[in-house]
Parts: structure tokens; sequence; C-alpha cells
């Protein structure tokens, strides 16, 4: 692939923006300066690696990626009252097409997973398909007995034709719950809290399939995931 492609493909802008962005020499492989956009690299089974202004960037075909999401960030390209979380991802991803993989209440925080693979967005998100996910949630009330059998025998929830349940549920302090979840519905764990007699004052996830939010990675951090991760994602 020609060195404009391989920018082009990354998000770095069109095909024109990228040939310039070689041409006045911000781009090097390998440490050496390329100025020339049609050089060809083959890189099939290798990482490839190329930096523009200094930056380190891996080729990816697709990019999956997880966000550490603070409180107060929309899940949205066009969000409405709050800034995007794509405000604390570099303008490439954006402009290569990534996406949220389902969403997060902008008061949410934790785990987050973007991307450009259609099908892997489709995979996570599709109803049909059930995905644990484990949230922690903080209680204005202590949660009691009765609150958590509700969770787990299935509350009813406004528009839902049947009741739901959480497959997991244990108290964590007095007002903290983690709940895991198969469904990805509006709201559904704070709604799923309130039907079963309590209030969500803040929800975290810390979880998805058997993917866990690295400790390490701080608020409004991101990474991208490698084959373990994706791995991960889909064993849990
Ligand atoms: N359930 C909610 O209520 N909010 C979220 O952000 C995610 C799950």
């Amino acid at each position: 692939m020609n060195l404009e492609s391989i920018l082009f493909t990354q998000g770095f802008g069109s095909r024109r923006q990228c040939r310039a962005l070689i041409g006045d020499g911000r781009v090097s492989v390998a440490g050496v300066v390329c100025t020339d956009a049609n050089t060809d690299f083959s890189f099939d089974g290798h990482d490839f690696h190329f930096s523009v202004d200094g930056v380190d960037w891996p080729y990816r075909e697709h990019a999956y990626l997880l966000l550490n999401k603070p409180a107060g960030y929309e899940c949205s390209r066009d969000p409405q009252h709050h800034p995007s979380v794509f405000s604390l991802l570099p303008p490439q991803f954006a402009e290569r097409g990534v996406q949220c993989v389902g969403r997060l209440d902008q008061d949410t925080t934790g785990l987050l997973l973007l991307s450009d693979d259609g099908k892997f967005v489709h995979m996570f998100t599709s109803p049909k398909r059930k995905v644990p996910k484990v949230y922690v949630a903080t209680t204005r009330h202590p949660v009691n007995d009765a609150q958590l059998d509700a969770l787990r025998g299935g509350v009813l929830l406004h528009s839902e034709p049947k009741p739901i349940a959480v497959v997991d549920a244990q108290t964590r302090g007095e007002c903290m719950l983690a709940l895991t979840v198969m469904e990805g519905k509006y709201h559904q764990v704070k709604r799923m809290i309130a039907a079963a007699g309590n209030r969500c004052e803040a929800l975290h996830r810390e979880r998805v399939g058997g993917l866990a939010l690295p400790a390490a990675l701080a608020p409004g951090a991101w990474q991208w995931l490698d084959e373990a991760d994706l791995g991960s994602l889909r064993s849990g």
C-alpha cells in the first residue's frame, strides 16, 4: 500500500491532505522521513508503524478502542448538552468512521468500546446477541434483600413486554451494587434499580464480556484493543 493510502485509511484527512502531510516532510517510517506519497510499503501480517509530526501510529485495518469514559460526555458525534466522547480521542478516529459500540449515558463512567468495524459494532449492539455487562451502581438508599430479590427475579420496565432480570446482583457496600445485565436497553440499569425501589446516583461500567476496564487507564484515557482483548470480549 502506498504511503498516501496508508494515511488516508487511518483517518489523516482527504487524499490531498495526506499527500500534503507527506510532501511537507511530516511523515516518517522507521525513523526516516518519507516525502514521496507513492512509496509502497508491504506489511502483510507485520506490525507496521508510521509517525506524523513525531507521533507514532500503528497501521490498523480496523480500529478497536477502549475509552475510560468520564462523566459529563455524550456518546454521540453530534452531542446536545455535553461535549462528545470523540473530543477525548485523536480526530483521526472520527475521520475514519469510528463509532461508539452501544451508548453510556452522559453521567455514566467506565468502559466504552469504539470501532469502525461495522460487523463488530453490530455484533455487540444487536439485541439478539447477549453480552454480559457489569455495572457498579451507587444507590441513594441502602440496598436491601427485597431489592436484590426483585432485581434477580425480574422487574417490569415501562414499555417492555416482560420483566427483565439481572444475571447477577451483589452488594459492594451499603449503597453500592454490582449488577450484570445481558441487554442494553435505554437507561436500563437506572430504570431497573428504580423499579426495585431504590435510586441510582452514579453508574460505572467495569466489564463487557470477559474484558475488564484496565485499572491503569485513567478517566478520559483510551487505548487500542489487541487480539487478546478482543478474545476476552467474546469469551465473556
Ligand atoms: N444503564 C443505564 O441506565 N445507563 C447506562 O449508561 C448504561 C446502562
